[in-house]
């Protein structure tokens, strides 16, 4: 049995978790509380999956699709139906990977624990399609284990997606928000998921726990997500997990930044635990992009950019702002058509009309809300339109030349709508 004492350890860890500190964290006690505590070992019944599945990456004629199982030799395809079409079999690959630490959520002891030993990573790329095919999939060891996704867009088609960030479902937050993802009106192609998936440190959940939490999140389409802090929380968190699963083959840039376009807008992933100064790698890819983009302003083809990164340039709620890289950056979001920047990692919802361009703050994916209006004596604090305390996530569609969204709370209330600037309306060609 623990100690009174390791209990007492563990409940001022959750309290301190949702100040979305920046802090790394190295060593979690959860080793020593492991130690003192029973274990029964991981279990491996049935199909044998036990995360996911879920799509990574498209492109205009594929997707990629993974998900995990427990032990080797499990079905390896998985069945894609289009419209009213037949079923058609698709047979991927396997490989086996060995997780290293053990992990349980104190204050959840009944959610699964992330177990150290072999899993197996499955993949299977469905291809041959056309731009904009939307299609079902259900996989042949367990066909209740399903998904959908659309691949990407001609610049010709109008596009819809879900924004979230700070997604904490061992809170039993998350969940309910997640019903209010799709409609009978909306449905969307992705997930733009603005980092901070998991939340180790708030000792409610685990990778294990967490996914079939987010499953009806995944299941909409495809999963694409920026880097949060809390995919650091421990040294195997974003190796392990983050990276295996989500790794991102065929996207333009790295593991930790990249791009996706799709209806001719273009998605700019950045990262905000890495350096974006002009020196640093990752600003000099940024800078490079954004030069491109600005190339093609003129072309029927590029309808303007939305740009994801976790932690805000500016906010007036209870985490930092960053104004030297503001500074640095907007004017050239602004060249380079940017229609909205969607940001995390303060827990509530923001919209700031800056420059002309709504930026967001959706941090409000089920962490536990914290102050929102804290720092409402910053210099641009009268720039902001919209601001609360609200779980939340955010519907986009774009119509002609903007893209219509709209801030949804875990009610179904509808709590903030807006339009951002598309350059233009899709092609007509
Ligand atoms: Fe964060």
């Amino acid at each position: 049995m623990r100690s009174t004492l390791a209990l007492a350890a563990s409940v001022a860890l959750f309290l301190t978790a949702y100040a979305c500190t920046s802090k790394r964290v190295d060593a979690p006690a959860v080793d020593e509380a492991e130690d003192a505590g029973v274990d029964a070992g991981p279990v491996c019944e049935g199909s044998g999956i036990q995360k996911g599945p879920f799509v990574v990456a498209s492109t205009k004629t594929s997707a990629t699709i993974r998900w995990e199982t427990c032990r080797a030799g499990t079905p390896l395809g998985l069945a894609v139906t289009v419209g009213a079409g037949a079923p058609r079999a698709v047979v991927g690959s396997e490989s086996m990977f060995t997780l290293t630490k053990d992990y349980e959520a104190f204050l959840t002891p009944k959610a699964a624990k992330d177990h150290a030993g072999p899993v197996w990573t499955h993949e299977v790329v469905v291809d041959g399609l056309t731009p904009g095919t939307c299609a079902t999939y259900a996989l042949d060891g367990d066909t209740s284990k399903t998904g959908a996704f659309c691949t990407f867009r001609e610049a010709s088609d109008e596009l819809r997606f879900v924004a979230i960030g700070d997604t904490n479902p061992g809170l039993l937050r998350t969940g309910p928000l997640l019903a209010h993802a799709k409609s009978s009106t909306f449905s969307p192609d992705f997930v733009f998921h603005l980092g901070d998936i998991q939340y180790y440190d708030s000792r409610l959940e685990t990778w294990a726990s967490w996914f079939p939490l987010m499953q009806p999140l995944l299941a909409l389409g495809g999963f694409y997500a920026v880097l949060g802090n809390h995919e650091f929380e421990n040294a195997t968190d974003y190796t392990e997990f983050y990276h295996r699963l989500f790794e991102r083959k065929g996207f333009e840039g790295t593991d930790r930044w990249y791009t996706f376009e799709s209806a001719g807008i273009v998605f700019v992933v950045l990262d905000t635990e890495s350096p974006m100064d002009d020196a640093s790698e990752q600003g000099r890819w940024m800078k490079s992009f954004f030069e491109s983009l600005e190339a093609r302003k003129a072309n029927a083809d590029y309808r303007g950019a939305v740009v994801g990164f976790h932690k805000p340039f500016l906010t007036c709620g209870d985490t930092y702002d960053n104004p030297t890289n503001l500074a640095l950056w907007e004017p050239r979001f602004v060249a380079a058509g940017v229609a909205t920047v969607l940001m995390g990692h303060m827990h509530g919802y923001e919209r700031f009309d800056h420059g002309g361009r709504p930026w967001i703050v959706t941090g409000g994916g089920g962490g536990a809300i914290r102050e929102p209006s804290q720092n409402m004596a910053r210099s641009y604090c009268n720039e902001r339109t919209k601001g609360g305390g609200y779980y939340h996530l955010m519907r986009a569609r774009s119509e002609g030349a903007k893209l219509r969204m709209e801030a949804v709370d875990d009610t179904g209330v509808i709590v903030d709508s807006f339009d951002a600037p598309l350059l233009r309306g899709p092609r007509t060609n």
